[in-house]
């Protein structure tokens, strides 16, 4: 297993570039279960993730392969296979994104559920509600979800419904994929209310529109879909990821730094932007890129998660690691994954001093860290433990930093060339 070694204390300085969104990427890749023809994806980032959706698409008859100048092509060959299994889907929860697709497209599906992680129990509720209003049956069997569409045998469709697709921490970003991927194939209007509004979900909206699909609204919480009999393969270029974008921000800002980031949207961004101003960061916002720069200690803040466009649960770890040297006391509250705070001991480890109260964190801004090995148990965390360990004193050795590697495309790459000490080795 790899780790990173981290030797902390120098100040990042330079021009980076963010890659593709995973979570962009993931669900277009499973939308090719609805095309006649190829699709044609660029900037789709080279990571676990994405490997493990080819390999779970290849199960559901989607041939894909990566072209050498980087372009990732889908086809869907086999209609006959609808079985996504437990083996694939225990490791990464985005495949549930096939769900949708499979009842819209072949009327049938099972899928295995994929259980809890690190960050909460992550319940598919939703998913379910939305997919049963467009009249497919559901049972959960043995661990798997076993659907069809109304007269699948006779090649009838789901049909268009009105929804509401809201659950206790706001919208599902994953839910309304799946359910708008089902609706653009289902017969007559859908309607979502309280859909996701995320930057992903926005390009996924997209690339089925340039499939052929009919959706209203993309970018608000309310999705009109009018149902049309066909899709096709399309090119199309995914969106730079904003959390990756966002993690090389506060990295920059935690290091007293000078960084530009290509590839980070300020409409994607604008939470973070704001609140990295108000610790006392200098943020220039451009196009598509953005410097930051952090002379002085910074100071603590109040960060809330929420739905987009709120302060995107998947940097609230980042920004803990940050503020865990700021000056003064800040309070972080979780309000997408009440339990996705499994870097607080490890950060104390480093000489954070940070309490969880419920679904807050009380942040006491130490001087300093100082180095230690540390684990994270799942991807934003060990971002996290990267940006302690850049500002630590000493040594840190992040450990299963496969996490790191299901999101981030050689990070320590990017790292180093912004001046850090970080190198990966090999952990017996
Ligand atoms: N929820 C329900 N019922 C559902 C679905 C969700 O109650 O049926 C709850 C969740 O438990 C959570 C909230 O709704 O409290 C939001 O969850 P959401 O469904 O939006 O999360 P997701 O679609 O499973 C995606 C990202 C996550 C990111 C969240 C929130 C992908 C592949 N994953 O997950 O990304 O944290 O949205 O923005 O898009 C990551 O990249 O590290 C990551 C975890």
């Amino acid at each position: 297993m790899d780790a990173m070694v981290v030797t902390g204390g120098c100040r990042l300085q330079g021009r980076v570039r963010a890659g593709g969104a995973k979570n962009a990427a993931l669900p277009i890749m499973a939308a090719s279960l609805l095309a006649d023809g190829p699709m044609c994806l660029k900037n789709v980032p080279d990571l676990a993730d994405i490997r493990t959706m080819m390999r779970l698409l290849a199960k559901l008859g989607v041939e894909s392969e990566r072209r050498p100048n980087g372009d990732l092509v889908l086809e869907s060959r086999n209609a006959r296979r609808n079985l996504a299994p437990y083996d694939i889907m225990r490791t990464m929860r985005a495949g549930i994104c096939v769900l949708g697709p499979l009842l819209a497209r072949r009327g049938r599906a099972e899928v295995s559920l994929p259980g809890g992680c690190a960050i909460g129990d992550r319940p598919v509720d939703l998913h379910l509600k939305g997919l049963r209003a467009l009249g497919a049956r559901l049972d959960i069997r043995h661990g798997y979800i076993v659907g069809s569409a109304p007269g699948a045998r006779t090649g009838k469709r789901l049909r268009g419904a009105e929804m509401y697709l809201g659950g206790p921490f706001g919208s599902s970003v994953t839910g309304t994929a799946n359910v708008l991927m089902a609706a653009v194939l289902a017969k007559g209007q859908t309607v979502i209310e309280c859909a996701a509004c995320e930057p992903e979900v926005q390009d996924l909206a997209r690339v089925l529109i340039k499939m052929g699909a009919k959706i209203h609204g993309i970018g608000s919480p309310c999705l009109v879909v009018e149902g049309v009999d066909r899709l096709v393969g399309v090119p199309h270029t995914v969106i730079p990821d904003r959390i990756e974008a966002g993690t090389l921000l506060v990295a920059g800002a935690a290091t007293g730094g000078d960084v530009t980031v290509e590839g980070a949207r300020s409409s994607d961004l604008f939470a973070l932007v704001h609140v990295l101003r108000e610790a006392g960061a200098r943020v220039e916002r451009f196009d598509d890129t953005i410097r930051i720069r952090a002379r002085r200690r910074l100071k603590s803040v109040d960060v809330t998660t929420l739905p987009f466009p709120g302060f995107p649960t998947d940097l609230q770890a980042q920004m803990m690691a940050l503020l865990a040297v700021a000056d003064g006391i800040s309070i972080i509250t979780e309000k997408i994954f009440p339990d996705r705070f499994m870097h607080i001991a490890e950060l104390n480890r480093m000489g954070a001093r940070i309490r969880k109260e419920g679904n807050a964190a009380v942040v006491h801004g130490t001087r300093r860290l100082s180095g230690a090995p540390v684990m994270a148990g799942d991807l934003r965390a060990s971002a996290a433990l990267v940006i302690a360990g850049l500002i630590a004193e000493g040594k840190t050795t992040i450990s299963r930093i496969y996490h790191l590697d299901r999101g981030y495309e050689r990070i320590e790459r990017k790292l180093a060339a912004l001046g850090a000490t970080i190198k990966r080795i090999k952990e017996r």
